[in-house]
């Protein structure tokens, strides 16, 4: 039975609006990472998988908006996603949907949380509380 596992992202002065951080992780049991960011003022995460091909976003250049800051953009063939839903607003996969992972703010720090996530075995930098 898998349990609910906070996996810490980073201070949330680190993470300002139009960055991200990307968390390697394993979603699934299997090896996966976590793309977690700030938009208009809240903190948002979804697991770093195209909805396009198995992907990352970030795999072609290391940013996941696009040139508004207003929408995701999977950096391989340009799907561009609501940051908000996580669905696709392109005509390519039109209305699938990143898989959404929970945050959580706490003290000034910033977590994910997820029964589906958990930390690298060899992560000592993302400490498991
Ligand atoms: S793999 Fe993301 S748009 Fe094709």
């Amino acid at each position: 039975m898998s349990t609910k596992q906070r996996i810490w992202v980073c201070s949330i002065d680190r993470l300002k609006e139009g960055s991200y951080e990307r968390v390697e992780v394993e979603y699934a049991d299997e090896p996966s990472s976590v793309i977690v960011f700030r938009y208009q003022g809240d903190f948002l995460a979804y697991r770093n998988l195209c909805v396009h091909m198995p992907r990352r976003l970030d795999c072609e250049k290391d940013m996941i908006f696009d040139d508004t800051g207003q929408n995701l953009r999977c950096s391989m063939h340009g799907v561009i996603y609501d940051p908000v839903t996580g669905e696709s607003i392109s005509t390519i996969c039109e209305g699938d949907k990143l898989t959404p992972i929970k945050v959580e703010v706490n003290e000034g720090e910033v977590y994910i949380f997820d029964k589906r996530v958990k930390p690298l075995l060899d992560d000592s930098e993302h400490i498991n509380i």
